[in-house]
């Protein structure tokens, strides 16, 4: 049976699960929200508003659970091959899309308070606004939502480069350990 905790030479299923679903739920954010943006006003975009901001608001939960999950557990560490560059630009990469996990749907739940949407989670409930009506706070935190979205892709996008070069170039664990059904510890005893 899968582990569900990480140790320290492996990752555990509950992170490998929360990674694989928050990258997937962040692509589709990516896409869905370019695409909304661009709609005429109408019920469609209407709509796919409510879609992102709810969507928006389980990544937002998820990474909170993320936190608290990863706290409790130093997890694997960098691997001894990597060398001190490669070590700190993955954690200042990691750091920085662990910001905009966060910082992303609270800019936008800002944004819509601002611009007096309440953000409503499927249907089901309602957030409270953070802020008052306010319309040049609605403009300033849907500028930042927007630039911190297009900084996520380019993380995103050194974060794959970075994934793939310890696979392809220098063929050890580091992908493989992250991988659904990837490296287990080679110890019996963790
Ligand atoms: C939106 C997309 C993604 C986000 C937001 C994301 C975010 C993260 C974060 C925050 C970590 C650090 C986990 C921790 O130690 O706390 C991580 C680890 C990792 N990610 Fe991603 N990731 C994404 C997509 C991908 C993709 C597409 C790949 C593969 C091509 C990938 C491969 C990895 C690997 C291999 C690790 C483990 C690195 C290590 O052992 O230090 N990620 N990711
Ligand atoms: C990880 C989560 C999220 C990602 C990756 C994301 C991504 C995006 C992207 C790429 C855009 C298009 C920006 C542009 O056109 O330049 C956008 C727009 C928008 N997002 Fe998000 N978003 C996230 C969460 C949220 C949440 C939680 C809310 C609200 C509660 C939200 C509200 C909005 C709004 C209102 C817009 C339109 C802004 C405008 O019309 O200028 N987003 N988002």
């Amino acid at each position: 049976m899968a582990r569900l905790s990480d140790t320290q030479t492996a990752f555990g299923a509950v992170t490998k699960l929360a990674h694989w679903l928050t990258a997937l739920t962040v692509f589709g954010m990516i896409g869905l929200g370019l695409y909304m943006a661009d709609l005429p006003l109408g019920a469609a975009k209407l709509e796919l508003y409510g879609l992102h901001k709810s969507i928006g608001v389980v990544v937002l939960v998820v990474t909170l659970a993320r936190f608290g999950w990863r706290s409790r557990q130093p997890g694997p560490g960098a691997l001894p091959s990597h060398v001190a560059w490669e070590h700190l630009l993955a954690k200042a990469t990691h750091l920085a899309l662990y910001a905009c996990l966060i910082g992303l749907p609270l800019t936008g739940w800002i944004a819509s308070s601002a611009a007096g949407f309440p953000v409503s989670v499927f249907g089901l409930f309602t957030l409270p606004n953070l802020v008052g009506p306010d319309p040049s706070l609605q403009k300033g935190a849907a500028a930042i939502h927007s630039w911190m979205a297009w900084a996520m892709m380019g993380l995103i996008g050194l974060h794959i480069l970075g994934a793939l070069k310890h696979h392809v170039v220098d063929k050890d664990e580091t992908l493989r350990r992250m991988a659904p059904h990837g490296a287990k510890s080679a110890s019996p005893f963790l």
